[in-house]
């Protein structure tokens, strides 16, 4: 039994996911999401961001754990967990013959909203996704984004308390990003809980109040952009070529190929071996730790793995 929490949206308990007796996706996650927050699982592929949203929308049942979500329990009562939740899923696919109109406002029908409501709802959330203009378009003649878009707008169009989204912007040019975050984060300020995965440092960086970090099944920590920064001895860093650094003289220091990126205490010893650089004639850039610096150090440095996600 878990305990109700007034703040938490979403309460998960030792959550666990073995896939075929032997792939352990999940390995005992104790998580909570709180209301009216943009809360993101970060992780890279295989990490089990997917996994772990499928079990919250009762896709799927958890190996061992449990989760509530706004107090329903999803082992005990899907069905109360349903009326609560929408969901974008990772590979959504869209029905070639559906405009975002038929989405949007079939989807408010089907959640109960009388028919003004419904459209009501849907053109608000089609005009938000910038899709106004195409919204008797069918899905076979969009693009890659435009649908997903759809899929979005059918979502925000739910008005559900409780909004999950499966990598949301994957496939989404910069403009698209952007507006897909702007209307997380004005809906979460309405008092929406949203929920979100990424593998991407800068989309966490940017729309989340509180993250999650996740790796191999495990959590890896979780609070805000700067609580998880916080959590790593350095402030600064500077990416300067090999050649030109005394790795002997700074205690942690990643090498990206011919350059070594040099992490440093305090803005004081930043500007100092940046100046030095440029004594030498070199090239140097000083710069705040970012998200990712924090992931590789807290993961334990997948570094490999963590620099093909960077590329994707
Ligand atoms: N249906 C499935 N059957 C077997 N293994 C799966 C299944 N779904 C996911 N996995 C495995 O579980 C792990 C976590 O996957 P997933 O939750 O999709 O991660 P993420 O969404 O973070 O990329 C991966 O190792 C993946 O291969
Ligand atoms: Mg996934």
């Amino acid at each position: 039994m878990i305990a109700k929490n007034a703040e938490a949206a979403i309460i998960a308990k030792g959550l666990a996911k073995t896939y075929d007796k032997e792939i352990e996706a999940l390995k005992g996650l104790d998580l909570e999401m709180r209301k009216g927050e943009v809360f993101t699982l970060l992780g890279p592929n295989g990490a089990g961001k997917t996994t772990f949203l499928r079990i919250l929308c009762t896709q799927l049942m958890p190996s061992k754990g449990d989760a509530t979500i706004l107090g329903d329990s999803v082992v005990n009562n899907p069905t109360a967990v349903r009326e609560n939740i929408a969901m974008v899923p990772q590979d959504a696919m869209a029905y070639s013959n559906f405009t975002p109109w038929d989405y949007a406002y079939s989807f408010c029908l089907l959640r109960g909203m009388d028919k003004p409501t419904a459209k009501k709802k849907a053109e608000e959330a089609i005009k938000a996704m910038l899709m106004w203009e195409m919204k008797d378009r069918p899905a076979q003649s969009m693009s890659g984004g435009e649908k997903r878009r759809m899929l979005i707008a059918a979502t925000i169009a739910s008005d559900a308390p409780v909004m999950m989204l499966d990598e949301p912007t994957s496939g989404l040019d910069a403009i698209g990003r952007r507006n897909v975050w702007s209307n997380l984060r004005e809906r979460a300020a309405q008092g929406k809980t949203i929920i979100l995965t990424t593998h991407m440092m800068d989309e966490a960086e940017m729309v989340s109040d509180r993250l999650g970090i996740i790796n191999k099944g495990e959590l890896v920590t979780i609070g805000t952009t700067a609580e998880i920064k916080s959590k790593v001895p350095f402030k600064y860093r500077v990416i300067a070529p090999e050649s030109a650094i005394d790795q002997s003289s700074y205690s942690e220091v990643t090498k990206i190929g011919d350059r070594l990126v040099v992490y440093l205490k305090d803005y004081q010893e930043a500007v100092q071996l940046v100046s030095e650089m440029l004594k030498k004639g070199v090239q140097a850039e000083a710069s705040p730790v970012t998200l990712e610096d924090a992931f590789v150090r807290l993961a334990g440095g997948d570094i490999d793995e963590i620099g093909q996600e960077a590329q994707k």
